[in-house]
């Protein structure tokens, strides 16, 4: 019987990587789901929930992680939590890959199968294990959501016998998962919103969205996407004249969301401090990219500035404020990730180390690091 367990995760941490229903339906394809008291608290799991789904609470992390098999959390797990696990266990996480390598390297020497989700490549049947669109949606929702509630105006139209209240324009910067869910966001709350990109492909969903795309739409733009589907970087001529388009557009807006990203780069700076100066006074500039350096100059990771009268606020992890949806969501991306490797007759792993979902989300094996975009350039 394949022993699936999770545990309480780090400080600001308010996901869970295993909800109610995906212990239910775990342990209906024959696993042991083993769930440390408290585990789902911040997400409004309580214990008697995921025991009602058939899960085991232990009372200390210790004892849901003792031997194993399968650990599967929203951030990295403490070394000592690896540790305690069955030899040759697997762990599934958003283990930030990039990031910190020297625990990377720790937490792979003790020997587990690391998954990094964030990995899962782009495919059509790996859509619903695609844990980086699942929660890039919600953090798109809630970034209207919180750009609504900072700005000091009404966003819909308004006409009332006192006089017109007119309808705030919203700017989205970025037209991946965020951006498409910023946008729709935007539209039900009645605001007028453009959008832009570099990738030509973005420019009908935005249309279809009903919103207006604006772009230098040259050359360049028409190649500007990878065989993956995701941005290149673009050359500083191209840049230069986005940013005249942008300068000009960003003076007549009132809430801008950015949310350009290119893989393992610095985000893109779209938006000078210059161009902020000529923002109108009570606008909100929400930065989503802030993690990765910000798409404003001026944004600070999760802080919340006002130059010159315009808000600019850098949300890191958002879906983490909308913890009960980015939990459901996750949990079921990592669920039906393990479907793939469960034998649902005889209950035991069978894991196909040659499928495509599982080469390119492994990190770690056997105490290597393994992922190709983990090892030195040329090796
Ligand atoms: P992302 O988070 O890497 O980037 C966000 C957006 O920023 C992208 O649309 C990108 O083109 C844009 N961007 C980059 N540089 C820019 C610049 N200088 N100016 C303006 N915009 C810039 O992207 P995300 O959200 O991960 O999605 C990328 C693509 O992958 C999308 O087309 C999405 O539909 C597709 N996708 C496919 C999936 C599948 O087939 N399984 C699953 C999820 C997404």
């Amino acid at each position: 019987m394949v022993t699936i367990a999770t545990t309480p995760e780090p400080q600001g941490e308010t996901r869970v990587a295993i909800s109610p229903e995906t212990a239910r339906k775990l342990v209906a394809l024959g696993c042991r789901v083993r769930v440390a008291s408290g585990s789902g608290r911040l997400s409004r799991y309580g214990d008697e929930a995921y025991s009602a789904a058939g899960a085991t609470i232990t009372e200390t992390p210790a004892q849901a992680l003792n031997g194993a098999d399968i650990l599967l959390k929203v951030r990295r797990p403490l070394l000592d939590e690896v540790k305690q696990l069955q030899t040759g266990a697997m762990i599934m996480a958003m283990l930030a890959p990039y990031d910190d390598r020297t625990t990377l390297d720790q937490l792979a020497a003790v020997g587990p199968s690391l998954f990094s989700m964030e990995f899962m490549p782009r495919i059509t049947r790996a859509q619903s294990m695609d844990v980086l669109s699942s929660q890039a949606n919600l953090t798109g929702y809630k970034a209207v959501v919180d750009a609504a509630s900072l700005f000091e105006q009404a966003v819909p139209m308004m006409m009332t016998a006192a006089g017109t209240v007119p309808a705030a324009r919203v700017f989205i910067m970025g037209v991946g998962v965020a951006g498409l869910q910023a946008i729709a966001t935007a539209r039900r709350l009645g605001a007028i919103v453009t959008a832009t990109d570099v990738r030509p492909a973005t420019k009908e969903q935005v249309a279809s969205l009903g919103a207006k795309f604006i772009a230098v739409e040259d050359d360049e733009f028409k190649q500007a996407q990878t065989a993956t589907g995701y941005a290149k970087p673009m050359s500083e001529a191209y840049q230069l004249k986005q940013a005249e388009l942008v300068a000009t557009h960003l003076q007549t807006q009132d809430i801008v969301i950015t949310t350009a990203l290119i893989p393992g780069r610095p985000a893109p700076r779209l938006i000078s401090r210059q161009m902020v100066d000529e923002m109108k006074a009570g606008a909100v500039i929400i930065d989503l990219a802030a993690e990765r350096g910000g798409n404003c100059e001026l944004t600070q990771a999760n802080k919340l500035l006002e130059h010159r009268g315009v808000r600019i606020y850098g949300p890191v992890n958002l879906a983490c404020s909308v913890p009960v949806n980015a939990s459901a969501l996750y949990a079921k991306n990592l669920l039906t990730f393990i479907e793939t490797m469960i034998d649902k007759k005889d209950k035991v792993l069978a894991v196909n180390w040659q499928d495509e979902i599982v080469t390119g989300t492994l990190v770690a094996k056997d105490g290597r690091i393994v992922h190709p975009n983990l090892m030195p350039k040329g090796a």
